[in-house]
């Protein structure tokens, strides 16, 4: 884990590098990071040094990407007939993935990995590691340039571990003690779960009961079972929040005004009432949609019930690469932030509206943010 660590630091430097402009910039995060995570995977995993910013068209990005469109309709209608039926699908032999994609990276896993018998198991690392950092990355990013309190509140955290360094790089230890930094990354895996839901194959029938043990249903031997992990992140039974917008209490506050005063105009009163121009709140979120690290200080995060909270899956089949995942994560947000400001930009959307249909966490027309270099004066 240290020894990746440092070759992860090495990459955010230079895309730090790689994105300096002198007056800043806007761009779709999304394929930003998408890039970056490449370079990532590209000199960690397989040694090869790539540079997808400069070389935009690289092979390794462009079979990559492909190999990760899970929306295009082809892969969609392959995966859900190995939902569907597994057996006869893999008795026909269909495969998910187009084999001249997956002859690519097989032959690079080969190359790189000639000790290691499985390079399907090598595959499935690049699968599940190209797509997600790079959502988790840009929801992040997202969610800090919506609320600038809480950019400027990790800013300083960051400034304040970089001016303990003394200009030496990002060190594992110094990431680990970033308490800021985790519940930033924590609640937006709360809000936007890069993988939304998982599943699971019941190995036996299994009886479910409500709290008298009346049998409501039997889910069969065989039977898959869908896990909802983003229903679960959203549902107010387990993360309620008192600054709810409640009409009940707007109503109750009026009644005992009118009841008490009379209201008049006076010279200052506008009218008509204009709204005030430039980026004001459009709307008003109510408490599960609200980004709130706060739910995850020392205090909080102890009350959220086991099973609410599964950005990484549940039980022994959950993610493997959790750990590794995280400190990728807060390391590229570490530099990202120390050198650059997120400010909205005209195409920044917003409400952020997510694409339909069956693919992975993901805005519906991208997410456009504005990138200003902080040492600009
Ligand atoms: C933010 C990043 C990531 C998220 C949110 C994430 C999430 C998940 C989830 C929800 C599962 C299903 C777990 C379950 O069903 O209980 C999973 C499985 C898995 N993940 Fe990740 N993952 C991330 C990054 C990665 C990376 C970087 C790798 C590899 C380098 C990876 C490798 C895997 C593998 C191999 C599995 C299958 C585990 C098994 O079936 O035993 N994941 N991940």
């Amino acid at each position: 884990m240290r020894q990746m660590f440092t070759m992860i630091v090495e990459c955010c430097e230079n895309m730090v590098l790689a994105l300096a402009h002198p007056t800043g910039q806007e761009c779709e995060v999304k394929d930003l990071f998408v890039r970056f995570k490449n370079d990532i995977i590209a000199s960690c995993a397989f040694g090869v040094r790539i540079k997808s910013f400069l070389d935009k068209q690289n092979v390794f990005f462009r079979y990559g990407k492909d190999l990760t469109d899970f929306g295009r309709l082809k892969v969609f209608l392959k995966m859900m007939g190995y939902q569907m039926f597994p057996t006869l699908m893999a008795w026909l032999e269909i495969d998910i993935f187009d084999r001249k994609h997956v002859q690519f990276f097989t032959d690079l896993f080969r190359r790189s990995f000639q000790e290691r018998e499985q390079h399907g198991l090598c595959l499935i690392f690049f699968l599940a590691g190209f797509d997600t950092i790079a959502t988790l990355m840009s929801f992040i990013v997202y969610e800090v340039t919506m609320t600038p309190e809480i950019q400027h509140r990790l800013y300083d955290e960051i400034l304040q571990v970089s001016e303990a360094l003394d200009g030496k790089s990002l060190t594992y230890d110094a990431l680990q003690g970033m308490h800021y930094l985790d519940m930033v990354v924590s609640e937006t895996l709360r809000k936007w779960p890069p993988a939304p839901s998982t599943d699971r194959q019941c190995n036996q029938d299994f009886m479910v009961t409500d709290e008298r043990d009346n049998v409501e249903i039997i889910i069969s031997k065989g039977g898959t079972v869908s896990i909802p992990i983003a229903g679960q992140h959203h549902d107010p039974k387990f993360y309620l929040d008192p600054d709810r917008f409640d009409p009940e209490q707007v109503k109750a506050i009026v009644y005992h005004l009118l009841l008490n005063f009379e209201f008049k105009r006076t010279d200052r009163t506008p009218v008509p009432v204009q709204l005030a121009k430039g980026f004001t709140p459009l709307r008003v979120e109510n408490g599960i949609h609200r980004f709130d690290p706060e739910r995850f200080n020392d205090e909080n995060k102890h009350k959220i019930p086991l099973g609410a909270y599964l950005p990484f899956g549940i039980g022994p089949r959950n993610c493997i690469a959790s750990r590794f995942a995280l400190m990728e994560v807060k390391a590229i947000v570490y530099h990202l932030l120390l050198h650059y400001e997120f400010t909205r930009s005209e195409r920044t959307p917003v409400p952020l509206k997510l694409a339909k249909g069956f693919i992975s966490m993901k805005a519906e027309k991208g997410i456009y943010l504005h990138l200003s270099p902080r040492n600009a004066e």
